[in-house]
């Protein structure tokens, strides 16, 4: 049976125009085909079938560990991440290490990471330039690189932590050069290439996680309660460890995963709610409630909705893989064994039945409507749903009430287009703003008090 329909342009026309942006090809398709259609992308080893019906994804999603692979559907992150890394690994084996690494992420253990997010954003935003024009994306991925490296490590001071946030800094700066994810750009021609540049930089990288690794096995983790201890003490169902090697994807993995994307969500979360004056006072009273609460924060109502909502308009990763491990049927077609079928989590947020208008940026409605995990996918879903989901929200969460407490900024610019980091989509030129005036903590804490 034949895949579902869709554009006749040649692979790598399609190609292109996912590259540069994939969501206008996304809206064209489904406005062509409905919601399944196949789109075939010069270089990928088999057509994506994109499906964006809630119940479809929600049926994808619950596909079991041998039923469908993410792993193989994501290989493109094999040179950045490692072998072992969660995103690689499939079935039994994915299963075991995703258990040894989930209760790093829990309830309790992220609360107790909330007060070293709001300190290291107000460190971040005391040295904005008032009146001045810059790009928010790097500040806002300085304060996420310092809380995953302090929450892996449980410290960011001293040396080595700081040759640690350079190292990485560096390392993505080129990774996330889009065309460095084609094989044929991964080709070491020296120190001065992209790839000779990458390699070298990630080489240094891992000697130093290494370094980190050994020495805190050597010493103990007594006392320690960072996610590098939980993986040093954690063991699975037969008592076995996780190698170094393995710990070792995974740190790179949580290090690179854990804050280049809940930066850019960061950057593309202001510039909705910058230009909304009358939502900025909203949740400005709200905030103020709350204090530098971390527990508070995280409860706040409206902050919730406008978080989910900027994921909702603006989701960085516009689709999830699977690539099937036995025939999936849905809606009269069947998907043969291979097939690699991706739930658009760009097209499920755009419909109108879930969503009214749903071209607009409107958190209140997140306040009434309680989407289920196949209606709203930012972090994916089923086995694979994104680890960090609930630490990400509360990052962002400690991170804009900080600078919505404190700043009153501007975008600078109305043109702002979706453009591609490697793998995830970003707002152009780091999304620029002005800050036009700026309190002193104290002025803000003291005004809570009172
Ligand atoms: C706003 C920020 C973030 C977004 C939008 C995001 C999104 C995603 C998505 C879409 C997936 C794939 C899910 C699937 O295939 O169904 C994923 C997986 C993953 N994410 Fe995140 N993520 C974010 C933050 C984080 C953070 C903070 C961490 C760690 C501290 C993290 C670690 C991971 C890991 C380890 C996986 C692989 C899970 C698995 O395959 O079992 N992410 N994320």
């Amino acid at each position: 049976m034949p895949l579902p329909p869709g554009p006749t342009a040649h692979p790598v026309v399609q190609m292109a125009r996912w590259f540069r942006n994939p969501l206008p090809l996304m809206d064209e398709a489904h406005r062509r085909f409905g919601d399944a259609f196949s789109l075939r992308l010069a270089g990928m080893p088999a057509p994506l079938v994109v499906v964006s019906h809630p119940e479809v994804i929600k049926e994808v999603f619950a596909l079991g560990p041998d039923q469908a692979h993410a792993g193989k559907a994501n290989l493109v992150l094999k040179p950045f991440l490692g072998v072992h890394s969660l995103l690689l690994l499939d079935g039994a084996e994915h299963l075991r290490q995703r258990k040894m690494m989930l209760p790093a992420f829990h309830g309790e253990r992220m609360h107790a990471y909330g007060r070293s997010m709001i300190e290291l954003a107000h460190h971040s935003i005391d040295r904005w330039p008032i009146g001045q024009k810059f790009a928010v994306h790097g500040p806002m991925q300085e304060v996420t690189l310092q809380v995953i490296i302090r929450t892996v490590f449980g410290i960011a001071e001293g040396p080595r932590f700081a040759e640690l946030a350079d190292l990485l800094t560096r390392t993505l700066r080129v990774a996330t050069r889009p065309g460095l994810l084609f094989a044929f750009m991964q080709r070491d021609l020296g120190p001065m290439s992209p790839w000779g540049r990458f390699k070298r930089l990630a080489a240094r990288t891992s000697g130093l996680l290494r370094d980190e690794i050994r020495s805190a096995r050597d010493k103990g983790t007594a006392g320690r309660n960072d996610v590098l201890a939980m993986m040093l003490d954690a063991r699975d169902e037969a008592g076995r460890p996780l190698s170094e090697d393995e710990i070792h994807d995974e740190l790179m993995t949580l290090l690179i995963a854990g804050h280049e994307t809940t930066a850019t969500s960061l950057a593309w979360a202001l510039r909705w709610i910058l230009p909304d004056a009358p939502l900025v006072q909203r949740l400005r009273q709200e905030i103020a409630g709350a204090g530098e609460d971390p527990q508070a924060i995280g409860k706040l109502e409206l902050l919730d909705a406008t978080v989910k909502e900027s994921l909702r308009l603006q989701p960085i990763i516009p689709l999830v893989a699977r690539i099937l491990q036995e025939p999936f049927e849905f809606g009269g077609l069947r998907l043969p064994t291979g097939t690699l079928v991706t739930p658009s989590v760009y097209l499920v947020s755009r419909r109108p039945s879930l969503y009214p208008d749903p071209e607009r940026f409107v958190p209140s409605r997140f306040l009434t409507f309680k989407p289920a995990p196949w209606e709203w996918l930012p972090f994916g879903g089923g086995l694979r749903r994104c680890i960090g989901a609930a630490f990400a929200m509360f990052e962002m969460k400690m991170v804009l009430a900080s600078v919505l407490g404190r700043v009153d900024a501007r975008l600078a610019s109305d043109n702002v287009r979706v453009t591609r980091r490697a793998i995830t989509l970003a707002p152009s030129g780091g999304l620029p703003v002005i800050v036009t005036s700026r309190r002193p903590r104290e002025a803000v804490a003291s005004r809570t008090a009172a």
